[in-house]
């Protein structure tokens, strides 16, 4: 007996060792605490003043931390200009937005401590506070990532999940860069607030997968209404809320919406319709503990955030986000 217990509590010391190794990390919440220390007040109020000009700005700047973090690592690559940006891939086309925003926060936080913050914590904190201002949940963010050298489109081609990708697809697409499928549906949850344009979804209204007719699962009132917004062959840039019932509210109830047939994208929708027992239920959870949600969506967070981070002597501190030094 007193062996046997000896046993459990090495396995468990062991496993509890494994266990950090397999999710340490070089980041750390204090990282600037001496080189910058009004870094997340600077930030914060550099977000609130873009969020007063416009509350969607908080969506365009959330999703930004995410298809950077999906190629070569929260490297802040998506910022960089050029003929091989990661603004021009397919994902990003037309659609990415609040450069000048990033532009605005790297300038005041430069201002305050010069060549000592990273563009990708800068991502990173304002993806926080974006989600923060918005209703949702705060966390501590994690810091000391560097800055990437080189943009990568192909890359992002590849690895950023296309919203007609199947169930599939998508959670191949999260496990290659180490996010499981419960990651999935809460990072998916980051549709509650933002928008979407026309050509993202229109598929859905008029010719689903060549079947000559409305996507069947999005339920009919929903359906009539997008069929106003986006005419066959009308403007593919004409955007509509990813959640009507609250857009600019963080909040669980894009989980109701799937529920309701009422998800915006078929990358949506499929979390609850799309054959998968583990997602439909994992949805369903969200959809009646909103706290449950908060919970994992800044765990979600945390472990997006340490994808591949650039740290010790590579990369560089970038002077201006949207070059390298
Ligand atoms: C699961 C795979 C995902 C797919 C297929 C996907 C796809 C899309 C698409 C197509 C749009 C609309 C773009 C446009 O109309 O121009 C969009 C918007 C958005 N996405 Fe995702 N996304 C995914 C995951 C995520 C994740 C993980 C986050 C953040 C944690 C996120 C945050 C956002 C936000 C906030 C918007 C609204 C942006 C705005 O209003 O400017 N998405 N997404
Ligand atoms: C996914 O990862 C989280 C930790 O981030 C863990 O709590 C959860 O159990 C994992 N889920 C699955 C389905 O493996
Ligand atoms: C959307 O707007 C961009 C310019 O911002 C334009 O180049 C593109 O052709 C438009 N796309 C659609 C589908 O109308």
């Amino acid at each position: 007996m007193t062996r046997f217990n000896e046993y459990n509590s090495l396995f468990f010391v062991i496993n509890l060792f494994m266990l950090c190794s397999a999710v340490r990390s070089d980041l750390n919440a204090d990282f600037y605490k001496q080189t910058c220390p009004d870094l997340l007040k600077i930030v914060r109020k550099e977000v609130k003043d873009a969020l007063k000009i416009e509350m969607r700005m908080a969506a365009s700047l959330l999703r930004l931390h995410f298809v950077d973090c999906f190629v070569n690592g929260c490297d802040a690559s998506i910022l960089l200009d050029g003929s091989n940006s990661e603004k021009f891939a397919t994902p990003n086309l037309n659609s990415v937005r609040g450069f000048q925003v990033v532009d605005a926060v790297k300038s005041a936080v430069e201002s305050a401590c010069s060549g000592v913050v990273s563009c990708a914590d800068i991502l990173a904190l304002i993806a926080r506070d974006s989600v923060l201002l918005s209703g949702g949940p705060t966390w501590k963010v994690l810091l000391g990532r560097r800055d990437g050298l080189v943009p990568n489109q192909r890359g992002a081609n590849l690895a950023i999940p296309s919203q007609y990708d199947t169930l599939d697809t998508i959670i191949s697409k999260f496990a290659n860069v180490g996010l499981n499928v419960t990651d999935v549906v809460s990072l998916s949850g980051a549709h509650t607030i933002g928008r979407a344009r026309c050509a993202t979804f229109s598929k859905r209204l008029w010719n689903f997968f060549n079947t000559g007719g409305p996507d069947s699962t999005m339920e009919k009132d929903m359906l009539s209404d997008l069929q106003h917004v986006c005419l066959v062959n009308g403007d593919g840039n004409k955007t509509t809320a990813l959640d009507r019932n609250s857009n600019d509210l963080f909040d669980n109830h894009y989980y109701q919406n799937l529920l309701d047939g009422k998800g915006l994208l078929y990358s949506d929708q499929i979390l609850f319709n799309g054959g998968d027992d583990e997602t439909k239920s994992v949805v369903d959870n969200y959809r009646r503990k909103p706290k449950l949600f908060f919970d994992d969506f800044i765990k979600s967070m945390i472990k997006m955030g340490n994808i591949g981070p650039v740290t010790g002597s590579s990369g560089q501190i970038r002077k201006n986000c949207r070059v390298i030094n």
